[in-house]
């Protein structure tokens, strides 16, 4: 099937947006401006432990988000993880659909652009690249990009160190529940948690403040970890307003995302966000979804339950969470 990529629309350098990117009135940038003066927590992880717990289980509660300094990855493996995700976007277009993906099939690994399923339908500025990196019985490399080579090399490195950086921020978020620190692990898998990986590509809009990169959405996943480019976009939902993220160099950006929300019955909160695009620049920006296999069942820990706080969530498989949420379904 032929889909439309966006890199390819942006390469015609149309002066007007198509229409099927032009957002809503209520929804475009121009109308909804972020406010000014409200920044994101940032968090050293090399805080002393108590401080720490304390500072994490706060961003997690009041932002749903967090930055964080000092976490370990060091800064030429993140710029390698960028090199050679831009390197596959470069490709030549021919030699990017042979991993095109076909989410109508249930093939959602590969390589991505929404399509409108009707003329009503909005569509977002971005293409993607999504893959499984671990478990390792999970990953078919084959659907990974061969070119740029070094893709496998650097991605499995960058895999290795953010599941050792995950399993520190689950045992932090889960001493913050007052919590044993393997609670939410153990009850998202051990080591059958997911780890995904998605690249977003947004390139060059011809006008901006009529389009959206994502509309905005709260992850399933139960954390996500994000390192984006230099140009700018991200902005978290807060209150009644929107706020522009600015994520420093070497800076990761963590989110709640719901299954966190479910497991801590509301404390943390999956927060809602969206993503804008750029006039003249690309934005990139790496997500890598920590998530439960499908078949675990996911609600409020039976800890932090009681007559005093009833669950505010229903326990179901994370099966059935994506599939009420894919359908818009209540959950
Ligand atoms: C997303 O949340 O789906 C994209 C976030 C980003 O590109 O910063
Ligand atoms: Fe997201």
């Amino acid at each position: 099937m032929e889909v439309e990529r966006v890199q390819c629309l942006a390469s015609e350098l149309l002066k007007e947006l198509p229409a099927q990117f032009i957002r809503p009135a209520h929804e475009r940038p121009e109308n909804t401006k972020a406010v000014e003066g409200e920044t994101v927590p940032v968090i050293s992880l090399s805080l002393p432990h108590d401080l720490l717990v304390k500072q994490i289980a706060e961003a997690a509660s009041e932002w749903g988000t967090l930055l964080i300094t000092d976490h370990g990855i060091s800064p030429t493996l993140i710029a390698r993880l960028q090199e050679v995700g831009q390197q596959f976007f470069t490709l030549p277009q021919k030699e990017k659909e042979v991993y095109a993906n076909d989410p109508s099939t249930g093939s959602f690994e590969g390589y991505g652009t929404r399509m409108a399923k009707n003329l009503d339908e909005k569509v977002e500025w971005i293409d993607y690249y999504f893959h499984m990196m671990s478990p390792s019985s999970k990953v078919n490399y084959d659907m990974w990009p061969k070119n740029p080579p070094s893709y496998r090399e650097v991605t499995e490195e960058y895999n290795k160190e953010v599941l050792n950086l995950s399993d520190k921020l689950l045992a932090l978020l889960s001493e913050g529940l007052g919590l044993e620190s393997k609670a939410l692990k153990s009850s998202l898998g051990d080591e059958k948690i997911e780890m995904e990986m998605k690249i977003n590509m947004y390139p060059p809009c011809p006008q901006p403040e009529l389009a959206l990169g994502v509309e905005p959405h709260t992850d399933m996943s139960a954390i996500t970890l994000l390192v984006p480019n230099d140009v700018p976009g991200l902005q978290l939902w807060r209150q009644d307003h929107w706020v522009a993220v600015d994520i420093p160099q070497n800076t990761l950006l963590v989110h709640v995302g719901d299954q966190l929300e479910v497991l801590s019955n509301g404390k943390y909160k999956s927060v809602l966000h969206r993503s804008l695009v750029n006039k003249e620049r690309t934005r990139m920006s790496w997500a890598v979804f920590v998530a439960p296999p499908h078949e675990a069942v996911i609600g409020p820990l039976p800890l932090l339950v009681n007559q005093e706080n009833p669950p505010k969530f229903s326990t179901k498989t994370f099966a059935e969470f994506r599939h009420r949420k894919f359908n818009k379904l209540p959950q």
